[in-house]
């Protein structure tokens, strides 16, 4: 019901209530209170007397078939078929169930226009309304968790790349995988892993790309979305399918090479290089100047003439 709504209000015309109601064989309080739900999932739609309802921007609404076509032919043929949700708690939480149940298979992708219970690195909420990217890749490692750490950084490269592909430019990275554009925060990556970390494990990475945010999100920091860092409005259908396509490379590349093959790549995006920083751990705060990341992805601070090295798990860095 919501998502035969959302498709009439896509168009970004005006609907009248009345219109709706007979189209979808529905009473107008049942639109009036779909009206309502689509609100809580974070659509801004007008209510005009006498013109119906309509939604400030036009919506591109996820399509598989599209996402699917514009994907290069040799992943099209791997990729097992992607779940794709109006509303879900969370895409890393539905494929690591999947995982746990051994129902989804390496490369399994889940989408979602909506999440209701977004996850963050570090405990914290994702802000999830309708109309951004919420993306989950499943994948299987053949070695175990301690070779990982690096994953981290080169699922931020393959997510610069993805956007590049579809148009932004001057991208930077913030250790471990914040992507950033001149400043801001434009999306976050988290990597969580099912099962047994000391064997081969399965791992799912879910990318937060902020496409066109409400006014009204509460976010607790500098934040921006593509409708303000790109020249022309985005297919989020082929920035999808640019995002799937990059995370599938990037990821066999990572099991062949190792972290050491991107590194150079990593230099060239790392906003943090050279820059003074507070270090946020749970007990304690430090104050110092980033020198890099080492082969294992970790982050080299120096303090006070001491190099401290700090792995992704705990630590939230923020610029001076
Ligand atoms: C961060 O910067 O803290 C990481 C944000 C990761 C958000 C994405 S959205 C898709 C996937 N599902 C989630 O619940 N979280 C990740």
């Amino acid at each position: 019901m919501l998502l035969a709504i959302l498709s009439k209000l896509a168009d970004g015309k005006f609907h009248s209530g009345e219109q709706l109601a007979q189209e979808l064989n529905v009473s107008r309080a049942r639109i009036w209170q779909a009206m309502g739900d689509l609100r809580i999932l974070g659509l801004e739609i007008a209510a005009v007397t006498g013109r119906g309802y309509k939604i400030f921007e036009k919506l591109e609404l996820l399509d598989l078939n599209r996402i699917m076509a514009a994907l290069p032919e040799s992943i099209q043929v791997k990729l097992p078929t992607p779940l794709i949700y109006l509303e879900t708690t969370s895409t890393n939480s539905v494929l690591l169930e999947g995982l746990r149940k051994r129902e989804v298979k390496s490369g399994t992708v889940c989408l979602a226009e909506f999440q209701s219970q977004g996850r963050g690195r570090l405990g914290r909420q994702w802000a999830s309304p309708l109309g951004n990217i919420y993306c989950s890749m499943a994948w299987q490692f053949q070695h175990s968790a301690a070779g990982l750490m690096g994953l981290s950084l080169v699922m931020g490269l393959a997510v610069v790349a993805a956007l590049k592909k579809s148009g932004a430019r001057d991208m930077g990275l913030k250790w471990p995988n914040d992507i950033y554009h001149h400043g801001k925060k434009l999306g976050g990556i988290l990597v969580e892993i099912a099962g047994d970390a000391l064997g081969p494990c399965d791992v799912v990475i879910g990318v937060g790309i902020n496409v066109l945010l409400p006014r009204n999100v509460i976010i607790d920091q500098a934040y921006t979305d593509l409708s303000q860092v790109l020249p022309q409005k985005i297919s989020r259908n082929l920035l999808l399918s640019n995002l799937i396509a990059s995370l599938y490379e990037y990821l066999t590349l990572f099991n062949q090479k190792g972290l050491s093959y991107f590194l150079p790549q990593w230099d060239e995006y790392d906003i943090l290089h050279h820059q003074a920083v507070h270090i946020i751990e749970e007990h304690r705060t430090l104050s110092g100047v980033v020198v890099g990341v080492d082969a294992q992805g970790q982050l080299r601070v120096n303090v006070a003439g001491v190099e401290h090295v700090l792995t992704s798990a705990r630590a939230s860095v923020r610029l001076v």
